[in-house]
């Protein structure tokens, strides 16, 4: 009876779907014009648009030498380049009204992220989506992590799944290198500790080349809580790689010691850290890590260490400004600032997208799409 039910409900449901499209379009030949231009359409989208998108070297694509993104100390400035020039493709599916290709059809992505993100997250997950990828998040405080599994337990639990792109931001610097050791899927590092933020100075990178066209010979400040940034530490080792000058200012007690034998240089006053560039960066600051007090207050911080229009004229004329986010509003920026019309916060978040994009696709993508 229930069968026979569940048969008629279908035949009701088929019959109207029928009487739709024939009100529609009246002539059956029309309506398999439109289902063969359908095909034909999605087809050459695929072949001849999608295809031609993604830079290959002789037709064949390329891939990133590790099967792992830990930290741009291990990476040289070719695969800087491939990265930034494969993000540069990958920027016209996230900007187009398509947005969907097919190079990680069939790969699994998990982002497994022990600290708060909205950027880094959502970025990766829309990457990997945009590529036709499985993308999952494990929100760690629902999750048996805090039943106290270990990290390589919850590793090899995601890689027993079938996972084979691991994206972890942890609290503790070395974590992802620790996990890429002890599973076989790639692992992305989307932030550790105090150490580096890969992927946002590659975004950062992209941002300023987009405009610049080069990163060679720019002249670029970051200011801030420059100890306890990864953001920093990333940004610093990959703009001195690929030849572009790093200034930096910060509180005594927020300056890493030796920070200078990475080529940067330390400045005395923040007038002379942005004194003709092309790029201002601010940085958060970053409460969470700091254990004692290094500054009498968030006041006092915001007016002697925070950028305002005083303290910036002294920059190039056509400065960009930057700052990876969230940004304390008024504490590391003046609003005129995050808001004005060089400030490039919105547009590095776009890249953000298609860097994350590039390094999915170059770390584990199809050889056709
Ligand atoms: N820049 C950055 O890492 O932002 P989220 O913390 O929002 O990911």
């Amino acid at each position: 009876m229930t069968h026979c039910i569940r048969e008629k409900r279908k035949l009701l449901s088929s019959k109207t779907v029928q009487t739709v499209q024939e009100s529609l379009f009246p002539s059956p030949g029309f309506r398999n014009i439109i289902i063969v231009f359908k095909i034909v359409s999605r087809s050459a989208y695929y072949f001849f648009y999608a295809k031609t998108l993604i830079n290959r070297k002789g037709g064949r694509r390329m891939r990133l030498s590790s099967k792992d993104l830990l930290g741009l100390a291990d990476m040289g400035s070719d695969e800087i380049t491939l990265i930034l020039d494969t993000a540069k493709d990958m920027k016209k599916i996230v900007t187009s009204s398509m947005k969907r290709v097919n190079y990680l059809q069939g790969k699994s992505v998990v982002t497994l992220f022990y600290e708060n993100s909205t950027r880094t997250r959502v970025s990766f997950e829309l990457a990997a989506k945009y590529m036709g990828a499985h993308a999952v998040n494990v929100s760690v405080s629902t999750s048996s992590v805090a039943k106290g599994e270990t990290l390589i337990d919850t590793g090899k639990t995601l890689e027993a799944m079938g996972t084979d792109i691991i994206i972890i931001r942890h609290s503790q610097s070395g974590a992802p290198h620790f996990l890429a050791k002890n599973v076989k899927s790639s692992v992305i590092n989307a932030g550790d500790g105090m150490h580096e933020h890969p992927t946002q100075a590659l975004l950062d990178m992209m941002t300023m080349r987009e405009v610049f066209g080069t990163l060679e010979g720019l002249k670029v400040a970051i200011i801030g809580d420059i100890s306890h940034s990864r953001v920093a530490r990333s940004n610093i080792i990959g703009l001195t790689k690929m030849g572009a000058q790093v200034n930096l200012y910060a509180p005594a007690t927020l300056m890493p010691p030796f920070i200078e034998k990475t080529g940067a240089r330390i400045c005395p006053t923040i007038e002379d850290a942005v004194a003709g560039c092309d790029v201002i960066m601010g940085l958060r600051l970053q409460l969470e890590r700091q254990k004692n007090a290094l500054f009498p207050s968030t006041c006092e911080y915001s007016k002697f260490f925070g950028l305002n229009p005083e303290n910036i004229k002294g920059a190039g004329k056509n400065v960009l400004f930057m700052h990876p986010g969230p940004v304390n509003r008024g504490v590391e920026m003046t609003s005129s600032i995050i808001d004005a019309d060089n400030s490039y916060i919105n547009k590095q978040v776009t890249n953000g997208v298609a860097v994350r994009m590039a390094i999915l696709y170059l770390l584990t993508g199809r050889e056709t799409v």
